[in-house]
């Protein structure tokens, strides 16, 4: 029998409540914000199917793999990995993982943060009723003017940040699980409610259509690559977050069942909201490429045109909201623990260096939707720039180096006991798969991408 380590930090007290909180982190700004733009920007259907295959194929094995890292380790994702070197005699260079995924959890913090800071802004704007009975044209304006105004998107920004914090500082574990056992089926409802009223726009068919026929002449080189990007961003792998929960969970819970639930959850969420965003978008003639401001041009349009609308729009926000601060929470963490185990500092000293850092930063993000908002790269702003950076470079980049981590470098027994899949058919299928289906995928993304295959 196999001796396994604790975490510093404590342990989950169950393997539902590290379902709960992968799934707090996993569902977030990434289904319910940025999947509809993401879709809407690259053609709909074709980038639907693309992301589908990249969860199936990629993220799901990278998911069990990080998980099991993290449980075999069970310390930060820098120390996780520290230690399995040093336990298996490899180089200590592998670590260079933890470091980067701290790195990108920080960096994608700051421009989450800010618009996080909206979708609270939207709560008190939903709640007064400000959209009742109005149409596309004055919903949109609201947005405009509202990100031209670089003060409240600090403020909101700030407020964000400070919320974070204050959770971190006192401790993941405490209130996340019951928290997100109550409001992640509410927001579910809400999409439900969401989509019950697209369904009687008149354009829920064009709505469906558009994303689930695949046009592939309507998704370039870059847009497979954003579907790649998506799924590792909206599935939280790549980065060590999945890692860092999965340090805490408890020996016997299954990971191969957990990272199931949780990637079916996370896609379904995405697609409802893709499915309640897209007949609100060409009943009222919007456009579906329209970035950034897709979810806050089309739902309170919804919102101010159904009974109750007030309410439900106000409720819709919040949990929105809060869907996005555990998922901040998960960005956090790893740079957190890192500096609690490796230069002792204690949890709120450590949280509040980091939260600072990341708001400052933040600040970025705010200007690039205003006062920067001529200056780009590439036709890229500050924010496009972090994003693509984030989600299309470093996070698979993360995954890549996890799976050759997890089926190349530890020992098989190690990889085996950890994921202690009943049938010996089912580890050699996640071996299989990790060891080369994951990668082909992945280089296939890039050599499309580098315009080596198609189009
Ligand atoms: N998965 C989150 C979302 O979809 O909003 C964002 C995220 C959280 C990305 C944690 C990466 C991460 F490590």
């Amino acid at each position: 029998m196999a001796t396994h380590r604790e975490s510093m930090h404590g342990q989950w007290s169950s393997r539902w409540a590290f379902i709960l909180a992968a799934t707090g982190s996993a569902v977030g700004l990434g289904n319910i914000w940025k999947f509809p733009y993401m879709a809407g920007e690259n053609g709909g259907g074709a980038f639907v199917l693309v992301y589908l295959l990249c969860v199936a194929l990629i993220g799901i094995p990278i998911m069990m793999a990080e998980v099991l890292i993290g449980r075999h380790g069970r310390r930060s994702p820098t120390n996780t990995l520290m230690e399995i070197c040093k336990e298996q005699h490899h180089s200590q260079w592998w670590q260079l993982i933890g470091w980067s995924g701290m790195l990108v959890g920080f960096l994608i913090l700051s421009y989450y943060s800010v618009i996080a800071g909206w979708t609270l802004a939207y709560v008190f704007r939903a709640g007064s009723g400000t959209f009742t009975a109005l149409g596309g044209d004055a919903v949109g304006k609201i947005f405009s003017d509202f990100i031209s105004d670089p003060e409240r998107l600090l403020a909101w920004h700030t407020i964000f940040m400070g919320l974070t914090m204050v959770v971190v500082a006192r401790g993941v574990k405490s209130g996340l699980e019951t928290a997100v056992t109550y409001l992640m089926p509410a927001l579910f409802v809400l999409l439900l409610i969401l989509v019950g009223y697209a369904m009687n726009t008149g354009y829920f068919t064009e709505g469906l259509s558009f994303l689930f026929k695949p046009d592939f002449s309507k998704i370039s080189a870059n847009g497979v690559l954003a579907a790649m990007g998506q799924a590792f961003f909206s599935l939280s792998i790549g980065m060590g977050a999945i890692m860092i929960y999965g340090s805490y969970l408890p020996q016997d819970a299954s990971i191969t069942r957990s990272s199931i639930i949780i990637a079916l959850a996370d896609t379904l969420v995405a697609i409802l909201a893709g499915v309640a965003i897209f007949p609100i978008v060409f009943a009222n003639g919007l456009d579906p490429a329209q970035s950034v401001g897709l979810v806050f041009n089309t739902l309170p349009i919804a919102f101010g045109n159904m009974p109750g609308g007030a309410f439900f729009g106000m409720l819709f926000f919040i949990l929105l909201a809060f869907a996005a601060w555990t998922s901040a929470i998960s960005l956090i963490e790893p740079m957190v623990t890192w500096l609690v185990e490796s230069l002792g500092m204690n949890r709120v000293t450590a949280v509040v260096w980091t939260g600072a850092c990341a708001w400052l930063l933040g600040i970025g993000t705010i200007f690039s939707f205003n006062l920067w908002s001529d200056y780009t790269i590439n036709k890229m702003s500050f924010f496009d720039v972090l994003d693509y950076l984030t989600s299309n470079v470093l996070l698979p980049l993360g995954g890549i180096l996890i799976t050759i981590f997890a089926v190349w470098i530890m020992s098989e027994k190690s990889t085996r006991e950890e994921l202690s899949i009943s049938h010996e058919q089912g580890y050699s299928i996640w071996r299989f798969v990790l060891r080369y289906i994951t990668p082909v995928a992945m280089f296939f993304v890039l050599l499309k991408v580098a315009g080596i295959i198609g189009s």
